[in-house]
């Protein structure tokens, strides 16, 4: 299945506010599928004419909520000057992470929520998750810092419930954290 606009699921929707199901290994036809559709998507998306043929906004992650699957499955793709990473991931869980928090400086954005909620959204600056790769077939223990380890949390939050304006301040929300590194 292409995933495009009309399959992304919108803020308001119970499903983002669900805790999504462990899916069980190995991966079934269809959830290997879905998983599939997921990254290809993050990599479509990329590309500014696939993104004007199929109206959709350009990302760096996806998570199954988003197109109405409570499942824990996430995909992320980033390639820029700095960073080259993929991930298809299955049961993705934070097993460390720093006291160390970092934030992106312009705040974040989602393919669930439009318009963009303004406001610094605190993530912790380095983690450990643990996941089976779809990409790589295995197991792995991925360690990330800076912007990929944000998004990756951004990410895993999809399958908890969450959105990335809860974490905003709402009283103040351009208010410094104090020790934060800011990216
Ligand atoms: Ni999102």
């Amino acid at each position: 299945m292409r995933i495009t606009a009309k399959d992304i699921v919108m803020d308001g929707a119970e499903v983002l506010r669900q805790k999504a199901v462990e899916v069980e290994l190995p991966l079934n036809r269809k959830d290997r599928n879905t998983l599939l559709d997921l990254i290809t998507y993050v990599r479509n998306s990329r590309d500014e004419e696939y993104r004007e043929k199929y109206n959709v906004k350009a990302s760096v992650g996806i998570a199954a909520p988003q197109i109405g699957i409570s499942k824990k499955m996430l995909a992320v793709s980033i390639q820029d000057e700095d960073t080259s990473i993929e991930f298809a991931l299955v049961n993705p869980k934070i097993v460390s992470n720093s006291t160390q928090r970092a934030y992106l400086e312009n705040g974040e954005s989602c393919l669930s929520v439009s318009p963009d909620v303004e406001g610094i959204v605190p993530r912790y600056a380095k983690i450990t998750v643990r996941a089976y790769n779809l990409l790589t077939d295995r197991i792995e223990n991925i360690r990330l810092t800076g912007y990929p380890a944000i998004v990756m949390q951004h990410e895993i939050d999809h399958l908890y419930g969450h959105l990335y304006y809860d974490h905003i301040n709402k009283n103040d929300p351009w208010a410094p954290v104090p020790g934060a590194i800011v990216i």
